[in-house]
């Protein structure tokens, strides 16, 4: 058997182990619900492993969980698990299945637009591209309704988790604004892994006030969006929303629906205030803390998901490649989840300096549009390597590979099925 072969086989039986019927868990134990912008990248692999029905069910299992205002949390609660923190008796939503009160990269609409351009079999993906349209058009509406800044034409999250970039230094400066919960609590990620490769207490203390105060406001947007604490634009999540607008308007005109031309106006507003993040001085877009109203010069390779949004110029899509490729020459294993030379750079805790493949494929996906073929498919390999020699992690040291986080990984395994597809190199 070869290489690829035996890694497709162990990424399909990894998926299969985390899978409950109608979505696929992260992993056992640290994540034992369905994740938002995980399952997204869940549907993929299914889709490339030629199971289109049940990558069709899991954007539906997802979608179902759409509030009535169109947030789409960023974890629903469909069974009861005692291994995670904070759960639904945390959130205390008033849903079924219970969900969390913020959302996640909006990675569905991309998804949905992808499955559906690939699909084999057509007529099955133009029914469920029917049957999910209005759901995928409510969410993205949503995040411009609840979270765009008219002042500076920015989208906020309320939340770091709602970026899935949990404890980047991004957050760092903004979450000081925050004041930290006043009660006890139990986390149960470190009696799972190593806390050194964990978010400190220090912001758990303040992610627990968030999830507070979201319960104080009844989970009312407009409060929200007017007296939360913290309100940051992220480059990650603006360019997955930029191209996640972008498929809905492609996906309106395959399902035959009138164009949602607000979106279209939206998008290029968001263009507009996406252009005003660019730092020269650090080569790449950057987060904004509304409401210290400043620019967050912290390199972070989330940032590059510009590229994945369809953002920069030909020329400012240049300047990212070259400094991918400055970052690359500093570690063994792909882009680091923050430059290798900066001093916030942790490589093994978290998202403060770990190789992840999300980050990784969603880079490599933008470049290579971008016609970057040579570094997206650096990218690619390894990727590949590195799933092959140290299996399916949640994250890794980026100089020698160790595995960090949670084991048994979905998204992981997923994302080399769906390497193994794309196109971009062989
Ligand atoms: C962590 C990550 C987030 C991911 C989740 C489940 O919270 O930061 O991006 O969705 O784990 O894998």
């Amino acid at each position: 058997m070869s290489s690829t072969t035996a890694l497709g086989q162990q990424a399909i039986a990894t998926l299969k182990g985390n899978d409950y019927g109608d979505y696929i868990v992260p992993t056992q134990n640290l994540y034992p619900f369905q994740w938002n912008w995980d399952s997204a990248v869940h549907a993929l692999a299914l889709h490339a492993i030629g199971d289109e029905k049940r990558a069709w069910l899991e954007l539906e299992t997802l979608l179902a969980s759409v509030w009535d205002n169109g947030l789409l949390p960023h974890i629903i609660f469909h069974k009861p698990s005692p291994t995670y923190f904070p759960g639904p008796d945390e959130w205390q939503t008033d849903r079924t299945p219970r969900t969390s009160a913020i959302s996640q990269p909006p990675l569905v609409c991309y998804a949905a637009l992808h499955i559906y351009q690939n699909a084999t079999d057509k007529a099955l993906a133009l029914t469920k591209l029917r049957q999910l349209y209005p759901a995928l058009l409510a969410h993205t509406r949503w995040w411009y309704a609840a979270r765009f800044d008219e002042r500076t034409n920015l989208i906020f999250t309320v939340h770091p988790w709602e970026t899935g970039r949990d404890n980047n230094p991004v957050y760092d400066a903004p979450l000081k604004a925050v004041p930290a919960v006043a009660r006890e609590y139990e986390r149960r990620d470190i009696s799972i892994v190593d806390t050194a490769e964990r978010p400190h207490k220090f912001e758990y203390d303040r992610y627990m006030y968030l999830v507070d105060f979201y319960k104080r406001t009844n989970f009312d947007t407009a409060t929200i969006a007017r007296d939360c604490p913290y309100k940051v634009c992220d480059a990650g999540l603006s360019a997955i929303l930029a191209r996640a607008t972008d498929a809905v308007l492609q996906i309106a005109d395959i399902v035959s629906a009138d164009r949602p031309a607000d979106l279209a106006a939206n998008l290029e507003r968001l263009k507009k205030g996406f252009a005003t993040l660019w730092s020269d001085e650090l080569q790449i877009y950057c987060g904004y803390d509304l409401i210290a109203d400043q620019l967050i010069k912290v390199p972070a390779a989330h940032n590059f998901f510009a590229l994945f949004g369809k953002i920069p110029t030909d020329t400012f899509a240049a300047k990212m490649d070259a400094e991918i490729n400055r970052w690359l020459a500093m570690t063994k294993f792909g882009v680091a989840g923050v430059a290798p030379d900066s001093p916030l750079y942790e490589p093994r805790r978290y998202c403060r300096g770990p190789v992840w493949p999300i980050v990784n494929w969603l880079i490599a996906t933008g470049l290579s549009e971008y016609g970057f073929t040579a570094t997206a498919d650096k990218l690619k390999q390894s990727s590949l390597t590195l799933t092959t020699q140290k299996g399916f992690a949640e994250y890794y040291d980026p100089h020698d590979g160790k595995p960090c986080g949670g084991t048994t990984f979905s998204w992981t395994a997923a994302l080399a099925l769906h390497w193994l597809k794309l196109p971009f190199a062989e």
